[in-house]
């Protein structure tokens, strides 16, 4: 079976759009395929976090993860600190970074810009999701359209490294939702939906209330034209609520505009949040169940052994590869 790993970082609510770009295909893939997912702590802290804070997200996303539907008997779920082989497969594989190609990364750019004391780490993040990706030999990495560049680094280091040492490492593919790649914010639906983001009416929350849903749904950017179409450039806050909606329904968009043909905005944005209330709240339900369950801490140890056994093998080929230690 092919090999799927993704990962999500635990800072701040998870988002409507890394639901729908990246949880949403988990969700399916683990199905078809031998699924790994990852709660990325150490690329949470190459920004500062509060240690309490991050200690209960990182709780709060495994608990998310499972609520909207990753099974455990079919995907492997795990905490990326647990697993010692990622900080030291990062290594090797900054070794093989290019100061110059990691300053290209836009995420790098708009993370750093403008600001005093930015930390290494946030620099060498990519060679760090390289490592989290070639450990399990994956072929498909499921996520949203901003992390496309990251993962074509990831290809170029992993050739990179084969080329030079041996052909140790499976390349990866990328694989973008069909709806919902970039979902964008509510309020700027020219950029896209964010957890740092600071106006917190452009951001719907998994756990936002059905009201709370409303009220951002009801003050979304939209246009002045009365017309409910779908174009990305023209009208980008009707087409993004359209995207929300098609991703969430499985319906296309071309059968939603079919549906909103004569409907005003007002109504359009009613209908568009009653779906986003009828898919979250099953989730919100589940969500609240688990956190208080122990079932998530064997969960995260039954993974962490799991992955663990997997990255180990790789990373040991790796350093044979590379020639360090004593061949083993
Ligand atoms: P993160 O934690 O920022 O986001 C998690 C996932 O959500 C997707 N996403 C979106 N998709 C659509 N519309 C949006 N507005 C939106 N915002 C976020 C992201 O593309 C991502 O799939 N570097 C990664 C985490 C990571 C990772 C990995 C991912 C670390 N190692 C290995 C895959 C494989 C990140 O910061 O994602």
């Amino acid at each position: 079976m092919k090999k799927i790993f993704s990962g999500v970082q635990p800072t701040g609510t998870v988002t409507l759009g890394n639901y729908i770009g990246a949880f949403r295909q988990f969700t399916t893939l683990q199905d078809e395929y031998d699924c790994i997912f990852c709660i990325v702590d150490q690329h949470a802290i190459t920004v500062p976090q509060d240690r309490l804070e991050l200690r209960k997200t990182i709780r709060s996303l495994a608990a998310l993860y499972l609520a909207v539907g990753i099974d455990p008997k079919k995907a492997i779920l795990f905490i990326q600190s647990e697993v010692p082989a990622h900080a030291q497969a990062g290594w090797l594989m900054q070794c093989i970074s290019y100061i110059g190609e990691l300053e290209r990364m836009t995420q790098f750019k708009d993370k750093s810009a403008g600001k005093d004391g930015v930390s290494a780490s946030l620099l060498t993040y990519p060679p760090l999701m390289a490592a989290d990706i070639i450990l399990y030999q994956t072929d498909i990495v499921p996520v949203g359209d901003d992390q496309k560049q990251h993962v074509e680094l990831t290809r170029d280091l992993a050739e990179r490294f084969n080329k030079r040492y041996n052909d140790v490492l499976t390349i990866p593919e990328i694989r973008l939702p069909v709806n919902g790649a970039r979902i964008k914010s509510l309020q700027d639906p020219l950029k896209k939906m964010s957890k740092s983001d600071p106006n917190k009416k452009g951001t719907i929350s998994l756990l936002d209330s059905p009201k709370e849903i409303e009220k951002k749904v009801k003050s979304a950017v939209t246009d002045s034209d009365g017309v409910v179409a779908f174009d990305v450039e023209n009208k980008p806050g009707v087409s993004n609520l359209l995207t929300i909606e098609a991703a969430l329904t499985d319906v296309t968009i071309e059968s939603l505009v079919a549906k909103y043909n004569g409907v005003g905005y007002g109504d359009f944005k009613a209908s568009v949040a009653n779906a986003i209330i009828n898919h979250l709240t099953p989730i919100q339900e589940r969500y609240e169940a688990l956190l208080v369950s122990d079932e998530l801490d064997a969960i995260l140890d039954e993974g962490a052994a799991k992955a663990n056994a997997i990255a180990s093998k790789t990373l040991r080929k790796m350093e044979n590869a590379m020639g360090l230690g004593r061949k083993r």
